[in-house]
């Protein structure tokens, strides 16, 4: 086929090619130039600032152009006429006083309103009067208000109430985006937490302490961005069980008895002491000086939520202990003969304390040949060992004190000779036995004691 792909010569005009030059100049166009574009600069216009309509590649031929607010233009709909042979700009019924054009057909609207958001319109006369339009938009944002939140419930309980919290934007709300924060940690739907609204309502199902707050709400639109001041919510709560500080529980005559009591609540919570069951005192903290034995007895810390109605205890035993007093140590005989018996007598004032006995200022390991009685205050050693040599001493302590008595040394001693004798006056059977006794209580002995 020649025709399709034909190069034309000048001259050697087709049948075909006279019927495609035909139309093309039947339908006004320009020559050499390329199509007509519009751009609105910028598409998102800020409330107040300047929008510049541009028009690229305007035709070179021609008589007049004008533009017109909204598609399709309308007689009271236009805003400015040009005509390009003389430079000549008319108004029209809807030039605003702040529209400009210029003669590249380029129209610049200068602080706009949210009312100047649509579609504008060129039109554009040829000198054969022939028109083609162009359209171009662009959109006007309000600057954002900083915006406002807004709870549901003023006072939620917690366990009890959902709060719905709603982000108050003041301004035209097409467009706005919302973003929620809690302690400037942004938020998303979850368990107990929704969105709606497009994200202008935040609700907290089944309200925690924890969910206190502060909350910013931020809003955005193509144009700005703005944040709330933060806001807290007051949950009400509590009060939780009391903890009551110090936590000894035992306490020395003369010394002064000083409690204080917290309970996790909102509103704080109201503070009340029972001593032995009888009201004491109005207060969180409880002193009193100089204590004796009398004060023993059980301190309750009673607290109470006015607003919930809720109250808890606890209660706490103080016993007021004299100290103990330091205990004597004796022995019948501090030199002992191995293999006989020893026993040792702690002696104390303080009945029911605790005792324990101390070798060489170590705590005392009980080997089987030991044993305590009345209520450890008697330790007898039988028979008594060579190794057992050394300070013996009792301890004697209570909750709040502890006293060591007197040491005293005992001395272990053994004939050298007889050992030696048996071991070198063979008799078979009987030595290889004790021998092997020996050898085995050595062994004993020291796996005990290890
Ligand atoms: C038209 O003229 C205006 C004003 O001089 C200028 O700002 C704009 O860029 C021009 N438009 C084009 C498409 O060149
Ligand atoms: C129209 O304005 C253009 C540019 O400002 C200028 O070059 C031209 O001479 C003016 N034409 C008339 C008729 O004033
Ligand atoms: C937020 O809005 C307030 C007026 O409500 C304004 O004064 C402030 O400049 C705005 N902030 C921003 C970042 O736009
Ligand atoms: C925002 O809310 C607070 C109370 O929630 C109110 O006092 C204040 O007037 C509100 N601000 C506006 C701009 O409405
Ligand atoms: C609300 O939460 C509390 C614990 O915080 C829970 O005991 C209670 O059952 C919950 N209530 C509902 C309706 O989910
Ligand atoms: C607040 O809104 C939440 C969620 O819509 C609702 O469950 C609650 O009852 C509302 N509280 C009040 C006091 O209206
Ligand atoms: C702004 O909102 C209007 C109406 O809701 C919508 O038609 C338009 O597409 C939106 N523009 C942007 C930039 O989001
Ligand atoms: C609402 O916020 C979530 C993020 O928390 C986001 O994924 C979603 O697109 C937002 N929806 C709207 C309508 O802005
Ligand atoms: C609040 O948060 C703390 C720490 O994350 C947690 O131990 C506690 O259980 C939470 N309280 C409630 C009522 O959810
Ligand atoms: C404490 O009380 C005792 C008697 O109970 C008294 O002898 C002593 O003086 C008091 N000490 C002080 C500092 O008040
Ligand atoms: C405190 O003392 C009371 C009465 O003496 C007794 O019933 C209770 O069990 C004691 N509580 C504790 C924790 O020791
Ligand atoms: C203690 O025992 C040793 C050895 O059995 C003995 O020699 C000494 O006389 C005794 N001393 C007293 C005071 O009984």
């Amino acid at each position: 086929m020649e025709l399709a792909s034909a190069h034309l010569h000048k001259g050697q005009v087709p049948w075909g090619g006279l019927l495609l030059t035909a139309s093309l100049l039947a339908s006004w166009s320009p020559p050499t130039t390329a199509e007509v574009t519009t751009e609105a600069v910028p598409p998102q216009v800020a409330e107040d600032n300047n929008v510049l309509l541009l028009v690229h590649n305007l035709p070179l031929a021609l008589g007049a152009f004008a533009w017109y607010k909204g598609n399709p233009v309308s007689t009271n709909a236009e805003i400015v006429q040009f005509v390009t042979g003389t430079n000549k700009t008319t108004t029209g019924p809807a030039h605003s006083g702040r529209e400009t054009v210029y003669s590249n057909g380029s129209l610049l609207i200068q602080r706009v309103t949210v009312k100047d958001t649509g579609v504008y319109t060129i039109e554009m006369t040829d000198e054969n009067f022939r028109r083609t339009e162009a359209t171009v938009q662009f959109h006007v944002h309000p600057l954002l208000l900083k915006p406002n939140i807004t709870s549901n419930n003023s006072n939620p309980v917690e366990g009890d109430d959902s709060v719905s919290l709603t982000c108050e934007s003041y301004t035209d709300p097409d467009n706005i985006t919302y973003l929620w924060s809690r302690n400037g940690e942004s938020l998303s739907e979850g368990d107990r937490l929704k969105l709606s609204e497009g994200n202008r309502t935040l609700t907290l199902l089944n309200v925690t302490r924890n969910d206190t707050g502060p909350y910013v709400c931020e809003t955005r639109n193509p144009v700005s961005v703005n944040r709330s001041d933060p806001f807290s919510l007051n949950i009400i709560y509590g009060p939780d069980t009391p903890i009551i500080s110090p936590s000894d529980i035992y306490l020395h005559p003369g010394s002064n008895l000083n409690l204080s009591c917290h309970a996790a609540s909102n509103p704080p919570a109201q503070y009340f002491w029972l001593i032995n069951e009888k009201p004491h005192a109005s207060s969180q903290e409880l002193f009193i000086p100089n204590i004796t034995t009398n004060n023993s007895g059980t301190y309750t810390c009673f607290v109470n939520n006015s607003v919930t109605g809720l109250s808890r205890t606890t209660v706490k035993n103080i016993t007021v202990l004299e100290p103990v007093t330091q205990p004597s140590l004796q022995v019948t005989n501090t030199t002992v003969k191995e293999l006989d018996s020893v026993t040792l007598t702690c002696l104390s004032n303080d009945i029911g304390a605790n005792i324990q006995w101390l070798f060489n200022s170590q705590s005392l390991q009980l080997t089987e040949r030991m044993t305590l009685s009345q209520n450890n205050s008697i330790l007898r050693i039988d028979p008594i060992k060579r190794e057992d040599a050394g300070e013996y001493q009792c301890e004697i302590s209570n909750p709040v004190s502890v006293k060591r008595s007197n040491s005293i040394k005992l001395d272990i001693i053994w004939e050298v000779t007889s050992e030696i004798s048996q071991s070198t006056n063979p008799q078979p059977p009987t030595t290889i036995w004790l021998l092997l006794t020996t050898l085995l209580t050595r062994w004993m002995t020291s796996h005990t004691l290890s």
